[in-house]
């Protein structure tokens, strides 16, 4: 049995093999892949797109969802092993996996990282708790990676350049006015280099450097493809020439848990917003975003709106990639 954790688990075959199947449901979107199948879907965090397009996409494949939400319209969950159950939690990730196992066919999480410290938050414990004790898949539907996304992006990607090999792709770090998970970030590096792009993390400073985990991983698939995935603080060359800008925001890791102190640090950098100055540098670049995205802080409604903006397209892609992982997952390959 496989689960969908992390595209760090998949070959860049498998994950070409799941954009060719997308696109056939992007075609053909009412199919019975998953008829009269169960999907749980459990969400510890809110969630526009991921919700719905879920939700959607069983209904189109003729399946059924069944939406939980631990700690407020399900009882709340224990991860931890071998603890005595006397705090908040009404049941352990032993019985919730096992119990949803017999009812449902798949079982999707969601769980962002508690943002007090990175060691905790690195090793994912909610997705491995479920992915540990589940006898059926489970999807990642955004926890420290959000592999989903990453499918959306390269979809959107691939309808408007094509190959993406030798392709520059540059993820830019932005502005917020509170830190933000940094799953979508080590993500969009993963993805892009898995898929032969060149790849640039522009941010402030070494503070905002992604986890080495991913960043080792992304540099391994770009030099496997004869790419390379560069880091810079500096906006001007990491514009020039890209194909793709990617923006989004992150907290700084080595801050996580004193938060307070990383403020003055992001208040100053503001000036990272994606903007048409900026954008005149690329080589006619694609932007996009996972959103949600605040406008004018992140990036302005001028590119945003722009015919290269590639936003709305990324997310109905969601709906598509997302089909064919359940497909997989469920009828294999
Ligand atoms: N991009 C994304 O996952 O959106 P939601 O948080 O709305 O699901």
């Amino acid at each position: 049995m496989r689960h969908f954790l992390t595209t760090m688990d998949y070959t860049r075959a498998e994950i070409e093999g799941l954009l060719e199947r997308a696109q056939r449901f992007k075609r053909r979107p009412i199919e019975p892949r998953l008829k009269d199948r169960t999907i749980a879907l459990v969400f510890f965090n809110p969630s526009l797109r991921t919700r719905t397009s879920f939700d959607v996409g069983i209904r189109e494949l003729g399946g059924h969802a069944v939406v939980l939400e631990p700690g407020r319209s399900a009882w709340p969950i224990e991860f931890e092993e071998g603890i005595a159950m006397d705090g908040e939690p009404e049941e352990h990730i032993q019985e919730v996996a096992r119990v949803l196992s017999r009812y449902a066919d798949l079982i999707g999480v969601r769980a962002f990282p508690k943002f007090q410290r990175w060691e905790e938050d690195r090793q994912d414990k909610v997705l491995q708790g479920f992915a540990r004790h589940a006898t059926v898949p489970v999807i990642n539907l955004e926890t420290i990676t959000h592999p989903c996304q990453e499918l959306a992006l390269a979809l959107a990607m691939k309808e408007r350049l094509g190959r993406l090999d030798g392709k520059k792709f540059v993820l830019t770090w932005t502005y917020h006015p509170r830190p933000l998970n940094t799953a979508v970030a080590n993500s969009a590096v993963l993805i892009a280099s898995k898929l032969g792009m060149d790849v640039t993390l522009l941010c402030p400073s070494e503070e905002y450097h992604l986890d080495e985990r991913y960043l080792d991983a992304a540099r391994k698939s770009a030099e496997g493809n004869g790419q390379k995935l560069s880091i810079t603080y500096d906006i001007k060359s990491a514009y020039e020439g890209a194909h793709v800008v990617y923006a989004k925001s992150w907290g700084a890791i080595p801050y996580f848990g004193r938060w307070e102190q990383e403020k003055p640090i992001r208040d100053k950098n503001k000036h990272f917003i994606v903007d048409e100055q900026k954008m005149a540098l690329t080589a006619g670049g694609l932007f996009s975003h996972c959103l949600p995205v605040r406008r004018n802080v992140k990036v302005t409604d001028a590119v945003i709106d722009s015919p290269a903006s590639m936003v709305i397209d990324e997310a109905e892609n969601r709906l598509h990639v997302q089909k064919a992982v359940m497909d997989v997952l469920a009828n294999g390959w």
